[in-house]
């Protein structure tokens, strides 16, 4: 057992058995305020101290169980722990733990391999690295670059790319741009938002306006000439804001005849997490030149990855490394979790047991005013509060409550959208319908709790 004596630490934390816990919930809180940065928020007015997990259940330092209709952010696609998965990691780390990216190893290569063989339509057979989100959106960028020449890129309003500065300016979300950062040379477009449509209309009468206005926004705020377009199929942070059918085909003419590549954000959206499909994008009719994503494709180890074409990867000439990116580890939590989704057909349950839950959350619906939508994909699903349906004004102080609802009820689930009155949902992909049921029972209980409490005031 490991032991450390470290002296000048808080009492708390001067002995620490890494397989034992040793600190108490409250020492947790403490140390969380005193030691890290205020910006890393949590949950809850209390923060929920979480100290185990397994397949669909987390279990906070109290021992209380929790249903996982969250998973750490989109990210637990096998369930928490997975077994088959942690075995090939626990194999992994004992033989080959880290090397970099200037030596070649079996895990990379047989990974990049694997996801060569399903990217779209097979032809985004090349892969770049890395261990987030926002690393896998900066290559995209430098990628699109490069080949084209061009600088300019389009983003879309209500977006979220990513935490470095070039992400923070992609990403068309006030509250997710940070230190005042603006970097030159990224426009945003109006993103296909039905529910506040911006332009007053209603699909589909108004002809997928949003879509035709991005051939405006290129003539009236670049040089004409962009590098790219930078779009997620379903916008995550944003409140799973899920475009009309014809949205990205019709985007995606106007950007190639201006010069642009297509470049699909699938953080989220990726590893059948829509359902039925791999990736997103492919539920549009479009195949994109250059794809990211990260989240859920080793369960919860960090590891992205930036596909793109043979001759777009090609263009991002000279030399570029990424430390940790295709660590031997993570590459293979990655293929065991890809592995997990093939033999128990894990896209075809997002799809069925996602239509399961839509419809169950649409039954909430007519029972509580103060879902004014219902939209998503397969296990990508959201609810957006509203204080009155006509009106849409956003229920912010609801949704807080009814986040503290959940947690009373034990299911945890995710909060987003501009004005925060987002409930997300996005449990494992190996989740089934009486977990749906369960589910549904306690969220129809926190939405009670949320009125009384709410009446109470
Ligand atoms: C669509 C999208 N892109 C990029 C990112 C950034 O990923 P990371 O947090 O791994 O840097 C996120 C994170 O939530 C995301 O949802």
């Amino acid at each position: 057992m490991a032991l450390q004596k470290q002296p000048g630490l808080p009492s708390c934390l001067r002995t620490v058995r890494y397989n034992q816990a040793v600190m108490t919930r409250d020492e947790i809180l403490l140390a969380h305020r005193q030691f890290l940065f205020p910006s890393v928020f949590h949950y809850y007015k209390t923060p929920l101290v979480v100290a185990r997990a397994r397949d669909q259940y987390v279990f906070d330092a109290d021992g209380n169980q929790y249903l996982d209709f969250f998973g750490g952010i989109v990210t637990i696609s096998a369930g928490h722990c997975n077994p088959k998965v942690n075995r090939a990691v626990h194999e992994q780390i004992d033989r080959l733990e880290h090397v970099s990216t200037v030596f070649a190893t079996e895990p990379q290569a047989a990974l990049a391999a694997r996801l060569a063989r399903i990217s779209p339509q097979g032809r985004l057979t090349k892969s770049f690295f890395t261990n987030s989100g926002t690393e896998a959106n900066e290559t995209a960028i430098v990628t699109a670059r490069c080949y084209t020449g061009a600088s300019e890129i389009v983003a879309l309003r209500h977006s979220y790319h990513g935490r470095s500065a070039l992400a923070m300016t992609l990403t068309g979300h006030s509250n997710w741009r940070l230190g005042g950062v603006s970097q030159p040379g990224v426009v945003h477009a109006h993103n296909a938002y039905c529910y506040r449509c911006p332009f007053g209309l209603t699909y589909p009468d108004c002809e997928v306006r949003c879509a035709r206005d991005v051939e405006e926004l290129i003539r009236t705020t670049t040089s004409g000439r962009i590098a790219a377009f930078i779009a997620e199929p379903i916008q995550g942070v944003g409140g799973f804001i899920t475009p009309p059918p014809e949205y990205f085909r019709i985007v995606e003419e106007i950007v190639r005849r201006y010069g642009g590549l297509f470049i699909s954000d699938e953080v989220q959206t990726a590893w059948g997490r829509t359902g039925g499909k791999w990736f997103g994008i492919e539920h549009y009719g479009v195949t994109p030149d250059i794809l990211t994503s990260a989240k859920g494709l080793a369960n919860g180890l960090p590891i992205a990855v930036t596909l793109a074409r043979p001759e777009v990867a090609d263009s991002l000439k000279g030399a570029t490394i990424s430390t940790f990116g295709g660590n031997p580890v993570a590459a293979t939590a990655a293929r065991a979790v890809l592995d997990f989704i093939e033999e128990e057909d894990l896209r075809a349950n997002a799809a069925e047991t996602g239509a399961f839950l839509r419809a169950r959350l649409e039954e909430l619906q007519e029972k509580h005013p103060l879902i004014g939508e219902v939209r998503g994909m397969g296990l990508l699903q959201a609810l957006e509060l509203v204080r009155d349906r006509g009106t849409q004004e956003p229920a912010t102080p609801e949704t807080l409550e009814l986040m503290e609802a959940t947690r009373e009820n034990r299911i945890l689930v995710g909060r987003g959208g501009l004005y925060g009155n987002v409930i997300r949902i996005s449990p494992p992909l190996n989740i089934g319908k009486a977990d749906v049921d369960e589910f549904i029972r306690r969220l129809d209980a926190s939405f009670a709790r949320c009125h009384a409490a709410l009446a109470a005031r």
